[in-house]
C-alpha cells in the first residue's frame, strides 16, 4: 500500500517507538497525526514533520475520535493507524509480603494498553472504511498494533502488562478477519528490548539497558526505534502481510526473570 499522500495516525507518537514511526511515515510521504498525552513533545514533533498533534488519551472514546477526525480533516485519505501508546507496570500476582496484586493498577494497564489499542483499531478502521479503495486489491488501509514479548512469555511481575499485550496479540486474527470486508489489514509487532525512554535516561538507565542486552543472541545489543519503525512501514506497505504477529527481538527468548 502506497504511503505517499495518505494520512496516518500514530498513538504514543511523542516518544520512543511511536516517535520513530512518525518520522518514518512522514519520510514516506504521509501526513501524520501524532496522538499522545504528552503535548510538549508531541506538538514539537508534529511541527517538525509537517504533521498534526492531537492531545489524546487512547483509552478515551471522544479523544481518539477527535484524533481520527483530525486525520480525516487533513483532506488525505486515512490509510494507516499505528498504536504505540503504552505503559508498563511491575507487580506480582501475590507479593513477597503475601499481599495480592492491586486491582486498580491492573485495570489501568488493561485500560491504556489493551482497550486503548482496540479503541484506535475500531475508530480508525471505521474511518478507513469510508474511503475509496487505494489499489486494485480493494485495500483501504492497514493497522499495526504494538504488543511485546511479554504478551507471549511474560516474566515474573509482568502479569498486568503481559495480560494487556496478550490481548493485543489475541485481537490480531479476529480484527483482520472482521476488517477484511472493508479492505483493512491488521498486523501486530511484538518487540523484545528496544532502546527507548521507557527504560529511563542517564547513566543508571544505560547500565540497566546493558544488562538487558546480555541474553540477546544476535545482534548482541538492544534494538533501535528506527528498526521498529522500518518494520512497521513494511507491514503497512506490503499488502500480502495480514493477521500476523511479528517478533523483533534479536532472537531473544524471555526467561522467568
Ligand atoms: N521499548 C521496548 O523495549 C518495548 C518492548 C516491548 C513493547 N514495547 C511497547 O512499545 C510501545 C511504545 O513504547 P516505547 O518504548 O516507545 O515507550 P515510550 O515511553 O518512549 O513511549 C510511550 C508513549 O506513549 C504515550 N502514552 C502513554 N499513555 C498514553 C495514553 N493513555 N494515551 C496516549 N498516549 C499515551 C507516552 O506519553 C509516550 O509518548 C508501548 O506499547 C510498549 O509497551 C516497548
Amino acid at each position: 500500500m502506497e504511503l505517499n499522500g495518505v494520512a496516518a495516525l500514530v498513538s504514543g507518537g511523542a516518544s520512543g517507538l511511536g516517535e520513530a514511526t512518525v518520522r518514518e511515515l512522514a519520510a514516506a510521504g504521509a501526513t501524520v497525526v501524532v496522538a499522545d498525552i504528552d503535548a510538549d513533545r508531541g506538538e514539537a514533533l508534529a511541527k517538525e514533520v509537517g504533521g498534526v498533534f492531537v492531545r489524546t488519551d487512547v483509552s478515551d472514546e471522544d479523544q481518539v475520535q477527535a484524533a481520527v477526525q483530525a486525520a480525516v480533516d487533513t483532506g488525505k485519505p486515512l490509510r494507516a493507524a499505528v498504536s504505540c501508546a503504552g505503559i508498563g507496570w511491575a507487580s506480582r500476582t501475590v507479593g513477597r509480603d503475601g499481599s495480592p496484586h492491586d486491582l486498580a493498577s491492573y485495570r489501568k494497564v488493561i485500560d491504556v494498553n489493551l482497550i486503548g489499542t482496540f479503541n484506535l483499531v475500531r475508530l480508525a478502521a471505521a474511518a478507513m472504511a469510508r474511503t475509496e479503495p487505494a489499489n486494485e486489491d480493494g485495500e483501504r488501509g492497514a493497522i499495526v498494533n504494538t504488543a511485546s514479548l511479554a504478551g507471549i512469555e511474560g516474566q515474573i511481575g509482568q502479569i498486568a502488562y503481559s495480560s494487556s499485550k496478550g490481548g493485543i496479540i489475541g485481537m490480531t486474527v479476529p480484527a483482520a478477519r472482521d476488517l477484511a470486508a472493508v479492505g483493512v489489514r491488521v498486523n501486530t509487532v511484538a518487540p523484545g528490548i528496544l532502546d527507548t525512554p521507557i527504560y529511563g535516561r542517564g547513566p543508571e538507565a544505560e547500565a540497566f539497558k546493558e544488562r538487558l542486552a546480555a541474553p540477546v543472541p544476535f545482534p548482541k545489543r538492544l534494538g533501535t526505534a528506527a528498526e521498529f519503525a522500518r518494520l512497521v512501514r513494511a507491514l503497512l506497505e506490503i499488502s500480502y502481510v495480514n493477521a500476523e504477529v511479528v517478533r523483533i527481538d534479536g532472537g531473544l527468548r524471555m526467561q522467568p526473570k
